[in-house]
């Protein structure tokens, strides 16, 4: 799902490079329709791709990384 929405204007490594919680990514999004153009998302699917996100980021916490190379990222999410 991440990668339907999120995928079309940059690469997932750009995404999956931050950390953040729920309110960050909410702020994300927020800012991701405002400034660049991101298309609706159904409400229910909106809150599935933030809390996805802010799960991924707690299981992996606070430090920033180098973006991993697109070939490691799942298949999928
Ligand atoms: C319609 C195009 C578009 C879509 C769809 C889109 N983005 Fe972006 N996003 C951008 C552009 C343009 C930038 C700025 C790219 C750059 O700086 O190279 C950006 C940058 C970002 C950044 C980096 C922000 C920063 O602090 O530098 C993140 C994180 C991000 N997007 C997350 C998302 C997520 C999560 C989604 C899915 C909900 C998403 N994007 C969908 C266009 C899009």
């Amino acid at each position: 799902m991440v990668q339907t929405y999120c995928a079309a204007c940059h690469s997932l490594a750009l995404v999956y490079s931050q950390s953040g919680n729920n309110r960050f990514w909410r702020d994300t999004i927020d800012l991701m329709r405002a400034k660049h153009n991101l298309g609706p998302i159904a409400p229910e699917r909106e809150a599935a791709i933030i809390d996805y996100l802010a799960k991924r980021a707690v299981e992996r916490p606070t430090f920033r990384r180098a973006p991993l190379e697109l070939t490691l990222l799942p298949e999928s999410s």
